[in-house]
Parts: C-alpha cells; structure tokens; sequence
C-alpha cells in the first residue's frame, strides 16, 4: 500500500504496515517529533497539524486519528514547516514569542498549527478555534493575545499549498480483502455489497478510538472521504440535502442561516480539529445515545438515506435507532444522505455536558415549535441521553400540540416527559439529573421562544 501526499512542501509516499496507522506515529516515527502525542484519543489538540484538500482549504486535524489512506493527494503542514522556509517565523510564532504564549512547550506546536489554519483561512473566533487545544501551564490569555495580534497579517506565501495534484493513488487494493478507496458511492455500492463485514471509515473519530484506545486490527476496511459525491449541501426549495461525508464544521456554517440554534449546538461539538473530521453520516451511522446530530435532525422531520447496491430506502430519521446499539441497517448498506424540509425555523436546541467545550453529551435536546394561528402546532420534541437511542417525547408533544405558547402548558410538558422517558445512571449523568436537566431545558426552550429568558446555548465569553 503507498500513499502520496505533500509533507511540508514535499512530495512524500508513506508505506503504511497497516491501514489504520496514524499520522501521528507516521510522522514521529520519521524524526518529526514535534507533532506531540498527548491524550491519542482527540482530546487534547496535541497533535495537530495543517491539512489541506483538494477545495485549497487549510484545516487543523488531530494527527492521532488520522490514519494515513485520508491523507491521499493532500498537503499536510506539521509545525516543523510552519515558518517559512528561509527560517522566517510565522506569524503565529512570533507572537506566541512577543506575548509570552508558550511556558513547557508541550501543547505549543498544537496551537501554533492551529492557530496558523484559523489565519490562513482569516477565522477570528479564537477562543472557539482552540477549544480543542489544552494547556495546562501557561493559560490561555497570552495564546488568546497573539491570536489577536495576527489577525491582520498576511498569510505567508509558504501557506498556500499549490493546487494539489490529486494522484491516482490508490490506497490498496481494488478486490478482496485490502483496504479501498472507493472514488464514487456507486463503486462503493458495489464493493461493500461484496464485502458487508468490512468497516467503513468516514471520518474515523470514532473509528480512530478503535486503534488507538481498543487496540483493535481492522483488516478490511474501506475509506470514504474520496467520494466526492457523498459529500456537500444542496439548499433545495423544498429541502436540504446533507451528504453523509459531510464534516461538522462545514455543516455548521452551512446550517445556520436556516436553523442557528442548531449551528450554535455544533459550535460546541468536539471542537474545531472534531468537526473538521467528524461527519454527519458517522455521527447518525455509529447509532450512539449521545450523539449531538439525531436530536436536532428528529425535531427537523428529517429524512435518512440508505443504500445498498442500487436499492434505496427512505425513512425517518428516527425509525433508523431501534435499540441501544442496534440500527435498522442491512449488511452492505450505507448511509447516503440526510434531508431536512424546508421550513420556517422554530428549532431550540440545547445540550447538557461537563465542560462547555469539547466534551460528549450527558443530555441533548432538539425541539422545533412552529407556531400556526398562536398555536403550536404538531411540536416535534428529541432528546439524546435519555434511553437507549435518540427518541421522541411523544407526552411532551402531545400536550403542547394545539396549545398557546404559555409558561403553563410548558410546565405541564415538562410533568410529561417523566412518562416519556426513564433514563440510565452512568458516568456522564445520573437518571435523575438527566430527567432534572431535560425539564430545565425544555423550558428553556419556551423562554428562548417567547423571548423570557436567555438562549441557554449562547453563552459567549
Ligand atoms: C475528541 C472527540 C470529541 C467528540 N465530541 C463529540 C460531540 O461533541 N458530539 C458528538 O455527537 N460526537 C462527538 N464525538 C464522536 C464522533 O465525532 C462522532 O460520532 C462522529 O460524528 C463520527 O463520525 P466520523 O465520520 O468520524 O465516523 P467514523 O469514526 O469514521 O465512523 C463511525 C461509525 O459509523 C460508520 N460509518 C461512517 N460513515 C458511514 C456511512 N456513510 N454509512 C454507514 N456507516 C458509516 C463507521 O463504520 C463506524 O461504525 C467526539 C469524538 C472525539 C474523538
Ligand atoms: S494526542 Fe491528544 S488530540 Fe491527538
Ligand atoms: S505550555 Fe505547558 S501545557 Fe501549555
């Protein structure tokens, strides 16, 4: 197996032992120790480095969960090629110098390629675009201050990455057992019919953790982020169609004009370096109680795609989640796609979870209030952390159906989602905060709509 890519301006093929071997172990193996392995799970930011695909755009990944077949006719920049050539300093560099950003050093390569992809692609939210870094020495003022101090800077010529020749590099091989990277959903159609026991990988953010923290051989596996046809958002006149290989961020500024409550929900997934990765058909696929998507796509009425072969089914989103770790999903079938009707936005959501930032869900909650003649009218309410899957407060629902929007017919909701659910203890939440953090949020929600209370998500520093 060889995999071409561009490493700090350098054509590079790697021979990978396995096809789940990382960047990070890649690139540390070859002397390029400044890429730091701190958490190996995602969390921590340690890792991360440039990658740059075939739209031009620089990216921040967590190398760690990146395994090499992703890397295919793309340009990767780890810290060792962040200045310039010449031996100028970055930007970025130099500022963390001039405002103090750096006392051990350990996370400073991480934020410093972090920080290089926010400036090259011009992002200014700062504080959200090293959610995913963590320092535990020097805090994050000073990181914050040189972040500020370069927003005006030019981005070096070096940063660029000339357009990319996309090789006909083919991660392994076309038949049997190898690992594939299919280029179109009909080619993977046909091989994953052949090949059902195979695991997909999307953007291996779960995947990943198999390798890294469960140590697990994958053999047979087939990489999707080649299929370009998979991935993008069309805003149709009746509908928006998600393709599955669709990451988080790019759904995140795709999304918000139409429903900003679920926008603002995804600002605070993972962080910027996750839902760089991270995608929408992962997200829905893994089937998770706790995953951030299916409560806000159920309270949209959304649609999932499947495929197998050339057969397609339709259904509700939330008729795919039939049991704690069991989908209605048939051996060698895919997910394709997501669309969510087009409709006025009544969508609130809000999720519940230790740290603000980068951290999974104890609860999450879609709820979607259109209101008709003063009254709500058909009220979709989902919630995640409170069974075994996502699900729907069919109690809930059914008091607030036809009601104005009152704090009493709220109140009484809330008495009905204790019929609606019967939650678990586990380390994230006990079954009685769940159930307590739940009613506070569907509350919650009737403030957000009639403008009682704070929009419990955007909280900003
Ligand atoms: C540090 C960190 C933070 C995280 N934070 C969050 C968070 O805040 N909220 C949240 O919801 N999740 C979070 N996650 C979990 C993870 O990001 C999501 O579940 C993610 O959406 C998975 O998508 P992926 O593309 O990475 O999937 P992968 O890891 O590639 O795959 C996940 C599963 O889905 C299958 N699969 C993938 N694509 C398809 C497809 N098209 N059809 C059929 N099967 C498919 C794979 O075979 C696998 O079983 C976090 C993970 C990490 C590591
Ligand atoms: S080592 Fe922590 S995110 Fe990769
Ligand atoms: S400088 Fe020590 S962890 Fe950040």
């Amino acid at each position: 197996m060889e995999i071409s890519f561009r490493l700090n301006g350098e054509d590079v093929t790697a021979t990978p032992e396995a096809p789940t071997e990382t960047l990070l172990d890649w690139l540390r193996a070859r002397g390029l120790t400044g890429t730091k392995e701190g958490c190996n799970e995602g969390d921590c930011g340690a890792c991360s480095v440039v990658v740059t695909g075939a739209d031009g755009t620089p990216r921040a990944l967590n190398a760690c969960i990146l395994f090499l077949p992703q890397l295919a006719g793309k340009a990767v920049r780890t810290v060792e090629g962040i200045a310039a050539p010449d031996g100028t300093l970055h930007p970025v560099q130099q500022a963390m110098i001039d405002r103090h950003g750096s006392q051990c050093g350990f996370c400073t390569p991480g934020f410093i390629t972090t920080l290089a992809a926010a400036h090259a692609r011009g992002d200014t939210d700062h504080a959200d675009q090293i959610a995913g870094n963590l320092c535990r020495c020097t805090g994050y003022a000073p990181i914050l201050r040189a972040a500020r101090d370069i927003e005006t800077a030019p981005v070096p010529p070096h940063m660029i990455e000339a357009p990319l020749l996309l090789v006909a590099n083919t991660p392994g091989e076309r038949e049997g057992a190898g690992p594939l990277a299919p280029t179109s959903a009909d080619e993977l159609a046909a091989w994953y019919l052949a090949h059902p026991d195979a695991t997909l990988i999307a953007g291996a953010t779960d995947v990943g953790l198999w390798v890294t923290k469960q140590f697990r051989d994958l053999d047979k596996v087939a990489f999707l982020n080649r299929c370009e046809d998979l991935k993008g958002i069309e805003i149709g006149a009746d509908e928006i169609r998600i393709g599955a290989m669709t990451d988080m961020e790019t759904l995140r500024h795709a999304i918000a004009p139409h429903h900003p409550s679920f926008a603002e929900l995804l600002r605070r997934y993972g962080s910027v370096q996750v839902r760089n990765a991270a995608t929408i058909g992962g997200n829905i696929a893994n089937g998770s109680p706790i995953g951030d998507s299916p409560p806000a796509l159920i309270a949209l009425g959304a649609t999932l795609h499947l495929r197998r072969d050339d057969e397609r089914r339709h259904m509700p989103i939330e008729e795919f989640f039939l049991d704690y770790g069991k989908q209605d999903r048939r051996p060698g079938e895919f997910v394709e796609a997501i669309t969510i009707p087009r409709q006025t936005d009544a969508l609130y959501c809000h999720k519940v979870s230790k740290r603000f930032d980068q951290d999974i869900s104890a609860l999450c909650m879609g709820v979607n209030l259109p209101v008709v003649d003063g009254v709500i009218a058909r009220p979709r309410i989902a919630f995640g952390g409170m069974a075994g899957t996502p699900k729907r407060a069919a109690r809930a629902e059914a008091v607030l159906d036809g009601q104005a929007p009152g704090e009493a017919a709220f109140a009484a909701a809330v008495e009905a989602l204790a019929g609606d659910f019967t939650p678990l203890s586990d380390m994230r939440a006990s079954a009685t905060y769940r159930l307590e953090a739940a009613r506070g949020a569907l509350m919650g929600a009737f403030h957000a709509m009639t403008g009682t209370g704070p929009a419990l998500l955007e909280v900003r520093p």
